[in-house]
């Protein structure tokens, strides 16, 4: 059996932060779906030029899209003890769909553990990291009042959704990145 972890949170919330030293720990595969789609656009790959518009206004690109990426870094990675998936699912289509894959390996999601901040943290945290990394999606108080939006309409929900099977663990955002990493690794 490998470990399924899903690092889940809000815009900005400190999930790319925390993933690295925390896959490192647990020998898993961090996958952020954000990275793999701004690697594509980066690239300039056809799958890339389709999402970049979509992600530049802060709204999700389709689902057979991240499925498709999930599906094939579930292929292609060896020589790890599971997963850390990073911005993915995001909505409750996307969480049947990943219970759905894992039930045909004979496997199963070990947890969800939410990164926790306010809506007004976000927009601090992501208009610090605006000036860092350059992201197009964190370059306007739209867009990124509409990737809150899009969070509290299509992602929230899946609280509830592994609230029910008893695979939902919350962890406080605020505080300094290695207090963060310490709640999260309790969790674990
Ligand atoms: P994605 O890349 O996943 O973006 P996101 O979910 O909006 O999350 P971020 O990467 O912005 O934040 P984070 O939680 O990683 O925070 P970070 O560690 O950087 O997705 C981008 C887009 O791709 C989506 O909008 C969508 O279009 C598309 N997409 C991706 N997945 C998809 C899916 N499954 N389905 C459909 N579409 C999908 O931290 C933020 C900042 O805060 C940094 O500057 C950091 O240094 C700082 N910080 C972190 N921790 C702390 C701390 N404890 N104290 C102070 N500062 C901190
Ligand atoms: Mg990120």
């Amino acid at each position: 059996m490998s470990k399924y972890y899903i690092l889940f949170g809000p815009p900005g919330a400190g999930k790319g932060t925390q993933a690295g030293a925390i896959a490192k720990q647990y020998n898993l595969k961090h996958i952020s779906t954000g990275e793999l789609l701004r690697a594509e656009i980066a690239a300039g790959t056809e799958l890339g030029r389709q999402a970049k518009e979509l992600i530049a206004a802060g709204n999700l690109v389709p689902d057979s899209v991240v499925e498709g990426m999930i599906a094939s870094a579930f292929e292609t990675v060896k020589g790890v003890d599971g997963f850390l998936l990073d911005g993915f699912p995001r909505n409750i289509s996307q969480a049947e769909d990943l219970d759905r894959m894992l039930e045909a390996r004979g496997e199963s999601v070990t947890g969800c553990i939410s990164i926790m901040i306010s809506d007004r943290m976000i927009r601090e945290r992501i208009q610090h990291r605006a000036a860092i990394e350059g992201r197009a999606d964190d370059a306007s108080d739209a867009t990124v009042t509409n990737r809150i939006n899009t969070y509290h309409a299509q992602t929230e929900p899946l609280i509830q959704y592994y609230k029910q099977c008893g695979k939902y663990h919350e962890a406080d955002g605020v505080g300094t990145i290695e207090e963060v990493y310490k709640r999260i690794t309790e969790i674990m």
